[in-house]
């Protein structure tokens, strides 16, 4: 591209130099529409717990959930990100408490769509909150067996979808599972479901904090290599948007968000389809300790969300939604 104008007739800071101009001319903006609420959930009554990992964020059981759903929808958040914390007792080998009819977060899912519909529920597909070993599939001669975990997350979505789920997320990252959610969805008449694929979900180190509030942290054995991607490509990235679209995702995810910058870039320029990313637990972390540490400006927050937008965020996932949701409506 062809940089025009030459100082002193081109001066740049003419444009910077009161608020009003540079609003008029500004390129990327935040608004609640672009903001995805997760929540914690937990069994119990009466429980609003602090999650320790995440200064700000609590784990709530159902009867108490209305302390932020009702803030959501003050603010008109359009969707929320339900979590479960799932008690030890409930755990085993092959993470079936994921496909209870009546687990934490389908009994979350009846209550909320009771009372609240003005915004969608998102709920994740994968068995790590449910499995002894913290693994995201069903372990089979000491690996993570693909199709044998296709199974159970079929039945997990279809259950999630029939309670009322809005958009399934799967975010488990075995090979076909878009494709056979389609399906089946479609073969349940339930075609209007949407499916967001976490399509680019990387093995991040920035997902500590996450499996603190969801308990699955002191119980993961290895890591999660073998399934979730290589932090260090890019092009692959490209095979696993492209694969997850031809199989019938409405939307793709690129998590986590501000370490991945450069691949909400390429996949929204070279998929034009709608692009969400995921400031995970660990991008929450560090902001919000540094502001309690002094080291950061409140406003931080502001600037880490309109990085993912200016890379080509449409939504994003983000822990900090109530707090900014707020503050966008009070300006
Ligand atoms: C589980 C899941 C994870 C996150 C969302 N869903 C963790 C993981 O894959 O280990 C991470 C979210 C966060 O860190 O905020 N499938």
């Amino acid at each position: 591209m062809k940089i025009l104008g030459k100082f002193p007739s081109t001066r740049l800071r003419r444009v910077r130099n009161s608020d009003w101009v540079r609003r008029l001319i500004s390129e990327n903006n935040l608004s609640v529409n672009d903001l995805i609420l997760p929540i914690f959930l937990r069994e119990g009554k009466n429980k609003i717990e602090k999650i320790k990992s995440m200064p700000g964020i609590n784990r709530y059981s159902l009867d108490r959930l209305t302390n932020v759903l009702d803030k959501a929808e003050d603010f008109k958040i359009p969707m929320i990100a339900l979590f479960p914390y799932t008690p030890n007792s409930k755990k085993n080998k092959n993470g079936s408490e994921a496909l209870n009819e009546n687990n934490l977060v389908c009994r979350a899912i009846r209550a909320i769509k009771k009372k609240y519909k003005d915004f969608g529920i998102m709920t994740d597909v994968a068995l790590d909150p449910y499995t002894s070993h913290g693994h995201d599939g069903v372990i089979i001669n000491n690996k993570i067996d693909n199709d044998e975990t296709l199974k159970l997350l079929e039945k997990q979505a279809i259950l999630q979808a029939s309670m009322g789920s809005d958009v399934i997320a799967p975010s488990d990252m075995m090979d076909g599972r878009i494709g056979l959610i389609r399906k089946s969805l479609d073969k349940h008449k339930l075609k209007d479901i949407k499916i967001l694929s976490y399509a680019v979900k990387y093995a991040s180190n920035f997902y500590g904090p996450f499996r603190d509030a969801v308990g699955s942290k002191k119980k993961l054995k290895g890591n999660k290599k073998t399934y979730q991607m290589d932090i260090r490509n890019y092009n692959e990235a490209f095979r696993e948007v492209g694969l997850d679209i031809k199989e019938g995702a409405d939307f793709v995810m690129v998590k986590p968000g501000m370490p991945y910058l450069d691949i909400i870039s390429l996949i929204k320029q070279n998929f034009k389809v709608p692009v969400f990313s995921y400031q995970v637990s660990g991008e929450y972390a560090m902001i919000v300790n540094a502001i309690k540490n002094k080291n950061l400006d409140q406003n931080a927050i502001y600037e880490s969300l309109i990085s993912l937008k200016r890379a080509g965020s449409n939504a994003i996932v983000t822990y900090f939604a109530l707090d900014i949701a707020k503050k966008i409506n009070s300006n």
